[in-house]
């Protein structure tokens, strides 16, 4: 069968070869989707070995791979070129790998399409400005957000984001400590790494305005605290990335075979089963 790969570190527990099967199933192809656990150390070697040697047609690429997955591509494609990281690599005619950045696109179609929300003069507030952050900043503004403000914990790396995105007009930054006196927002998204590090952090409930929607960007655990902090705070909606796992995967999956899964029966049957 044609051979696919998630690369990561951890990567056991991914969620990405059965939703890769489902998708398959659909069209009746057989593919292998397997996880490989690679190390920094020698995850280019890993890529490069699955692509000239396994016969690998493409790969997914998650934590913490995406920079050197978008830096190994001999190209890349504009999505993937402002965030400068990469989650999906197909592979050239003449074997030369590009890089694809999927993530931004999968959130917002995960809340336009799937949930039904016009992202269009949403004030918007980020926690976290690192990697996933990144990933998804640039796609809101696609989706017509009217405001970013960014939060971190370490000042520096909001500015970096916020100076990177390059619209000082409509992207702001905010020390963590003004939480409490920086107003409210209509989208509220968890960029940070707290919930995945079993850490947790207090948030005023003031930043949720009355039809805020809040967005953790991880699934499962993960974003457990978040979105209890969420309902408690009033917000309107409060969603976990599930779905833009799911959606990002169906870019890949399109990319891969040139057909677009049926998303909506993969995500009500994982959270069936408790995702
Ligand atoms: P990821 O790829 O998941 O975004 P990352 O690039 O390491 O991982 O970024 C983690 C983000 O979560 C950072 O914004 C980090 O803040 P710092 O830049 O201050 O480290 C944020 N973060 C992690 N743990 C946190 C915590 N307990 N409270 C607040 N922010 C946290």
């Amino acid at each position: 069968p044609l051979q696919f790969a998630v690369f990561g570190h951890p990567i056991a527990h991914s969620l990405s070869p059965p939703i890769h099967q489902a998708f398959a199933r659909q069209f009746g192809i057989e593919l292998a989707y397997r996880t490989i656990d690679a190390p920094p150390s020698t995850f280019a070697d890993a890529v490069k070995h699955f692509f000239d040697h396994e016969g690998g047609r493409g790969a997914n690429v998650t934590l913490p791979h995406k920079a050197a997955a978008f830096a190994l591509a001999d190209e890349h494609t504009q999505a993937a070129a402002r965030v400068g990281t990469a989650n999906v690599l197909t592979r050239r005619p003449d074997g030369g790998l590009v890089a694809h950045n999927t993530d931004g696109a999968g959130m917002v179609r995960d809340l336009t399409e799937r949930h039904g929300i016009d992202l269009r003069g949403h004030d918007t507030l980020m926690l976290g400005a690192g990697g996933a952050a990144r990933g998804v900043a640039w796609s809101l503004f696609d989706a017509g957000v009217a405001t970013l403000t960014i939060v971190n914990r370490t000042p520096a790396a909001a500015d970096a984001l916020a100076d990177a995105i390059g619209e000082p007009a409509r992207v702001h930054t905010r020390y963590w400590e003004e939480l409490g006196n920086i107003g409210s927002y209509d989208l509220i998204v968890n960029a940070t790494s707290a919930g995945t590090l079993g850490q947790s952090f207090t948030l005023p409930f003031s930043l949720a305005a009355s039809r805020a929607l809040c967005y953790d960007l991880g699934y499962g655990k993960s974003a457990v605290g978040f979105l209890a902090w969420a309902r408690a705070a009033n917000a309107l909606y409060a969603y976990d990335g599930l779905g833009m796992l799911i959606e990002t995967a169906a870019d890949a999956f399109e990319l891969w075979h040139g057909k677009r899964p049926d998303t909506e029966p993969v995500y009500q049957s994982l959270r069936a089963q408790g995702s």
